[in-house]
């Protein structure tokens, strides 16, 4: 780590569904730069004044900035860092962003068991994580990763489930899917590089503390 890196406070925001929300918490706890967008060419974004670095990332690499320390901290879901596994601390339940990692299959091909589908093809973003679902279940399958449009995979024959996230639902009803299997809830989380956690000590657990009050006055809030 550069004296510089050890100024400023990179924080990894990831593209997609948490970005704007991600963004919304910190900006309420003094943490923003001018022209922190998603749609933003410049991909590091620096608050001078207040020695903070934002840089924006595909979701299924967020983890790996951070576990490398080129990012000290990050916002990312659950469910990304169950199936990217990186070696990081988290240190934070943001209960944003909640969705579900589950199994679909099209409606016209809904089973009794989900052991009937042994042997089939399952498309997903997620090949660790159904695989090891699917193991567990003592249910051999075979996995296709693709990398987005998960439901398109059973329509055009390409598989016969996908294990994907739902969120509203809406993507499954649209493409007459059917939830076969839950496989693990997932919210927003946040998480830090190890090192950046002892050398950063006291701006990351001020920043951790500050989250949380955060965190569970908004949860007071949707409670009411
Ligand atoms: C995710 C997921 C589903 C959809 C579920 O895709 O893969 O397609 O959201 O959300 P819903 O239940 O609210 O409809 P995302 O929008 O991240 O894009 P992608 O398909 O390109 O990965």
């Amino acid at each position: 780590m550069t004296s510089s890196d050890m100024d400023y406070l990179t924080i990894a925001l990831p593209k997609g569904k948490l970005f704007d929300h991600s963004v919304r918490r910190l900006a309420a706890l003094g943490y923003s730069a001018k022209g922190l967008s998603e749609d933003s060419r410049k991909l590091v974004i620096a608050n001078e004044e207040k020695k903070l670095r934002f840089i924006i990332t595909k979701t299924a690499d967020l983890p790996t900035y951070v576990e490398y320390g080129a990012a000290d901290i990050g916002i990312i879901g659950k469910d990304v860092l169950l199936e990217e596994n990186r070696d990081v601390y988290e240190l934070l339940d943001l209960k944003f962003g909640l969705c579900r990692l589950m199994a679909a299959v099209p409606e016209q091909f809904l089973k009794p068991k989900l052991s009937d589908y042994a042997h089939m093809r399952v498309a997903t973003k997620y090949p660790h994580v159904a695989e090891r679902f699917f193991h567990d279940m003592g249910i051999q399958m075979e996995f296709i990763k693709l990398n987005g449009s998960i439901e398109l995979a059973p329509m055009v024959g390409l598989a016969e489930l996908i294990v994907d996230i739902v969120e509203t639902g809406r993507t499954l009803k649209e493409n007459r899917l059917i939830e076969v299997a839950q496989i693990a809830p997932a919210t927003a989380r946040f998480i830090a590089n190890r090192v950046s956690f002892k050398m950063k000590f006291n701006r990351i657990h001020q920043l951790v503390e500050d989250l949380k009050v955060l965190t569970e006055s908004e949860e007071l809030k949707c409670s009411k």
